[in-house]
């Protein structure tokens, strides 16, 4: 009997997920003494939901408030503080009812691209990319069109790009900060590409969950050029709040009915309480900047030690918590690389093909967002296992 199975069945795995487990099966054979491994594979902030989010949880816990569904497009204070955040930061004025609280960025991808595009659709968007723009795109039946991007371009992509593009694509996909690289558009450049989207009818998606977490250059927000472009934010990254899976979209008008009703079928409503600690989160900024500047003192110390290391053709990050560093030299290929990485020197790293089909085979992700000790030990970790090869 041969049951048949569906179109997710051809997804690939995002990777980085199978070296958590393979650094978890590592860690768990570790003599007692022996030095811990080191987790630089994932992006999580390791620091944990704000203090005041927290205390607005307990309130809410305590307060004996049924939590049931929300609205399906979120609680409407929530959406009001997610609207006046973009006064806040960017002094742009976007109605709170263009706002859509998400499980995380991850679960505003598909109602993006179901509100926004049709089965066979082209999506074009810059390599290398986080794997799952791509994998959720494909089991949803749109086709990514990849732009090799690299240092020339800040791995980010380029109205020329897409002209040379046919046939003309029906949607692009911006991440400013990026992952797995940390490059930002410039504000200037981000606008003349919304601009362009806007005018060649090609819908933008910008996926902003880095930024906050930015180390001297401008970021600015699709929203503020383009009412056509779907921006999608998150609370994982710069609010540390990874497992509570929430974020949200600023959605053109006409999307924000379909996107609601897709909502409402898919998920009912974003968690309760989790829109409670998000909303507080707002209220915490002392202590996301205590974070950031942790994050900029990991950066700093990579960006002086890696060299020495033996890393040295890399672009410095702008922003989020990630280096893509290249593997020429070191290893026959970026999973080698990975595998000896944790087998000799105890430090778990994500391997380029993740994020690259083509060329990822030459990279590896290594992310900062660990503690900062932990940053200096995997420096002088990888000193040592370069001086050894
Ligand atoms: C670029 C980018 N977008 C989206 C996500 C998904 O984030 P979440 O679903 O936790 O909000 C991530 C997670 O690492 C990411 O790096």
């Amino acid at each position: 009997m041969a049951l048949k199975v569906g179109a997710g069945s051809a997804v690939p795995p995002f990777r980085v997920m199978d070296v958590i487990t393979a650094a978890n099966a590592r860690e768990k054979t570790l003599a007692p003494g022996a030095p811990k491994i080191l987790r630089m594979e994932v992006g999580q902030p390791g620091t944990g939901l704000p203090e005041g989010a927290k205390r607005a949880v307990a309130a809410a816990l305590g307060s004996g408030d049924v939590l049931g569904y929300t609205e399906g497009l979120g609680r409407s204070s929530l959406r009001a503080r997610i609207a006046a955040h973009y006064a806040d930061w960017y002094g742009a004025k976007i109605d709170a009812a263009r706002i859509a609280v998400t499980f995380g960025a991850s679960g505003a991808f598909p109602l993006a691209y179901l509100a926004a595009f049709n089965p066979g659709d082209w999506i074009a968007l810059a390599a290398p990319y986080y794997p799952p723009y791509v994998n959720i795109a494909t089991a949803l039946g749109l086709r990514p069109v990849i732009l090799p991007c690299g240092l020339e371009t800040g791995f980010q992509p380029t109205i020329a790009m897409l002209q040379a593009l046919d046939p003309k694509p029906d949607g692009l996909i911006l991440a400013s900060p990026a992952n797995p690289t940390g490059s930002m558009l410039a504000p200037e450049e981000l606008e003349a590409l919304a601009r362009y989207c806007h005018g060649a009818e090609i819908r933008l998606i910008s996926d902003e969950i880095y930024h906050g977490l930015t180390y001297g250059k401008p970021a600015a927000t699709a929203a503020q050029f383009s009412d056509s472009a779907i921006v999608i934010n998150s609370f994982s990254k710069y609010y540390s709040m990874t497992g509570w899976r929430v974020g949200w979209m600023v959605l053109p008008e006409d999307l924000i009915r379909t996107v609601e009703r897709l909502a409402q079928n898919f998920f009912v409503s974003p968690s309760y309480i989790s829109q409670i600690a998000a909303e507080a989160a707002f209220d915490c900024g002392e202590e996301l900047e205590a974070n950031r500047a942790r994050y900029a003192q990991s950066r700093e110390l990579l960006l002086a030690g890696l060299p020495a290391a033996g890393f040295s053709a890399f672009s410095p990050p702008d922003g989020a918590f990630y280096v893509y560093l290249s593997t020429v030299g070191m290893a026959a290929d970026s999973t080698s690389f990975c595998t000896r990485l944790l087998d000799e020197a105890g430090i778990a790293a994500t391997t380029g093909y993740d994020f690259d089909a083509a060329r990822g085979e030459n990279f590896f992700r290594l992310s900062y967002c660990a503690p900062t000790a932990d940053v200096q030990e995997a420096l002088t970790r990888l000193t040592r296992l370069n001086a050894a090869s």
